[in-house]
């Protein structure tokens, strides 16, 4: 799904510093309690929930417990040996475990979720987890991307007959990029499953993805792309990928915006 290394360093080109700046600019929406019970889901390598979220928290509040978690060892892993906070526990696990989670019941007072969602399939499913672990009245703070350079790239290929025949099962897995309207599927999700006070806001960047070499230095950290494509074409896709951007930019600087879903909700 993701090469661990490369893609931390990815993330640091426009997806972190994003992310500080849309939690930060954001963060007076979060009602602070003196003790907080924090799950995160989906925290990659670590870096965005020490540097930017336990770096908030930390200065907000004087006595917590953080549960980061990922679905892949190997994005807990290099989290574990690279990050150690002692209110801090990183953890591998599947939001979509129904089982692991109702250990978990009423246990959170917010969850955290950057860039995630919009790789999980099943929204019923995690909707249901993330409501059920979330204490009443607890927050949920969701930053999701619903267009930016690599994805429009991704479903446009993935069309062509070249490539359609490897890409079937692999669009990234979340109907929500799929989606016309991706902001109120994902908060007509969050209704169903029983959330309440659902605020969303659109903020819009450039990810300064603009030539080839740029754009080929950040896709390359997402395996998922060609995974299901022959060894011997990747490249090939990777390559036809970054010349695309490369000439969409040319015709539209905006080419390579990133917009971003900021969501919050309580139970
Ligand atoms: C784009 S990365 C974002 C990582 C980190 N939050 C950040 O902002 O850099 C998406 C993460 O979601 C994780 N993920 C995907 N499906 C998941 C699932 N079903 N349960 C938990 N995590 C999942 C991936 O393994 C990956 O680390």
């Amino acid at each position: 799904m993701y090469d661990p290394k490369l893609y931390r360093e990815a993330c640091g080109y426009f997806l972190r510093p994003h992310t500080k700046k849309i939690i930060n600019y954001y963060s007076n929406l979060l009602n602070w309690n003196q003790n907080e019970n924090i799950l995160e889901i989906g925290c990659g390598d670590g870096s965005t929930t020490i540097e930017v979220l336990v770096d908030l928290i930390s200065k907000n509040v004087s006595n917590f417990n953080y549960l980061a978690t990922d679905l892949l060892q190997p994005m807990i892993n290099l989290a574990k040996n690279d990050y150690f906070h002692e209110r801090v526990q990183f953890k591998q696990a599947d939001i979509l475990d129904e089982e692991l989670w109702l250990n978990y019941k009423e246990c959170f007072t917010k969850i955290f979720s950057i860039l995630c969602f919009m790789v999980v399939p099943n929204p019923t499913i995690w909707v249901k987890n993330i409501y059920n672990v979330l204490k009443q009245n607890g927050q949920i703070f969701l930053i999701l991307t619903s267009t930016n350079p690599m994805m429009k790239q991704h479903l446009s290929l993935s069309q062509q007959e070249k490539w359609s025949k490897y890409q079937k099962s692999n669009l990234f897995l979340s109907d929500y990029f799929l989606s016309d309207n991706p902001t109120s599927w994902i908060t007509q999700h969050l209704k169903n499953g029983g959330f309440k006070d659902i605020q969303q806001y659109e903020i819009v960047y450039d990810t300064n993805l603009k030539d080839f070499k740029s754009a080929m230095q950040f896709v390359k950290a997402f395996t998922s792309l060609n995974e299901n494509i022959p060894e011997e074409l990747k490249d090939e896709y990777l390559n036809e990928m970054c010349e695309n951007i490369e000439k969409e930019v040319l015709n539209d600087e905006k080419y390579s915006y990133i917009s971003y879903d900021f969501i919050t909700a309580r139970k």
